[in-house]
């Protein structure tokens, strides 16, 4: 059976443990060996591209990506027929959209998997590196606690849901209107411990973690200036990491905007872990594709 990733609980808690276990694989299998990875891009990217195609390259295979209009989802042609020729290609599809239904079209004619590389609603490739960041940390996550204080976004909510299906309690905490959609709260609320919160200093209080991401995402470039103003408050700095305590971490999935959702001090400072996290995308998605072209019973 064709097993997609277009969001993190596609996986159940065991298929997240095997992907992250491979993730650390010193010998990858070259389970892409003489086939190629189709990798097309709506939006930029700088970590996402880089590391899939590296990737694809350490399990064998050879990365074509498809950047901006050159294919056309729903304009040149169907979503569904792309899928179906690309199939024939590739040994996968990575796709970066902005309406998050194009990826469900795309794995429903698709042959082979389909890996969600960002989508407006979700960014679970990036949660599996979190996940992988955090456990190098801290080891079993269990009853740790994970705070998120900015957008309830794509990253938030793929985070949300990962988090708790690693037993961690999960806080966010974000200005009036922004908080994560509903769907996203209860997905991860029937997994384990959630808090939703406008305030940012109730959300780290003894916290593991500290997560942001940009107040204004791809595709939300006219609303940046309404935001910083709405969004005032929300900057984890000093003060906010203070609350959290000196062994919590900071992460960040990047790109980031010092001085809005992170001072500089905080994102260069002793506690980020920004830069192993940017690192482990290769390393979980790498663990990802493998799992996904391997024969499971
Ligand atoms: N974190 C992340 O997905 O970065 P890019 O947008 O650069 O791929
Ligand atoms: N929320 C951000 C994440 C970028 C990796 C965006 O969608 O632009």
């Amino acid at each position: 059976m064709t097993r997609h990733f277009l969001d993190v609980d596609d996986l159940d808690v065991d298929e997240i443990e095997a992907v992250l276990a491979e993730a650390e694989n010193p010998a990858p299998p070259q389970v892409l060996a003489r086939r190629g990875a189709a990798l097309l891009f709506e939006k930029p990217s700088l970590r996402t591209r880089s590391s899939m195609e590296v990737a694809v390259a350490q399990l064998g295979g050879h990365p074509i990506t498809i950047v901006g209009d050159e294919v056309g989802i729903d304009t040149r042609e169907t979503a569904e027929d792309i899928a179906r020729v690309l199939s024939r290609y590739h040994g996968i599809i990575g796709a970066r959209v902005f309406e998050h239904s194009k990826l469900e079209r795309l794995a429903s004619a698709s042959s082979v998997p389909v890996v969600n590389m960002l989508s407006d609603d979700a960014h679970p490739c990036q949660t599996l590196a979190d996940l992988l960041t955090l456990r190098q940390q801290f080891g079993n996550l269990k009853g740790r606690v994970i705070a998120y204080v900015g957008d309830g976004n794509n990253v938030c909510t793929s985070l949300m849901v990962g988090a708790t299906m690693q037993g961690m309690e999960v806080r966010v905490a974000t200005p009036p209107g922004y908080a994560p959609p509903t769907d996203a709260v209860e997905r991860a609320a029937d997994r384990g411990e959630v808090v939703v919160t406008e305030d940012p200093f109730v959300a780290v209080r003894d916290a593991d973690a500290v997560y942001t991401d940009v107040w204004a995402s791809m595709g939300q470039e006219a609303e940046a200036d309404r935001r910083r103003t709405e969004f005032a408050g929300f900057t984890v700095d000093d003060a906010l990491m203070e609350g959290a305590g000196s062994d919590a971490v900071f992460l960040h999935c990047l790109p980031a905007h010092r001085g809005e959702e992170v001072s500089a001090s905080v994102l260069e400072g002793p506690q980020s872990l920004v830069w192993q996290q940017a690192e482990n995308r290769l390393h979980a998605q790498r663990g990802l594709l493998s799992w996904l072209l391997t024969e499971h019973e």
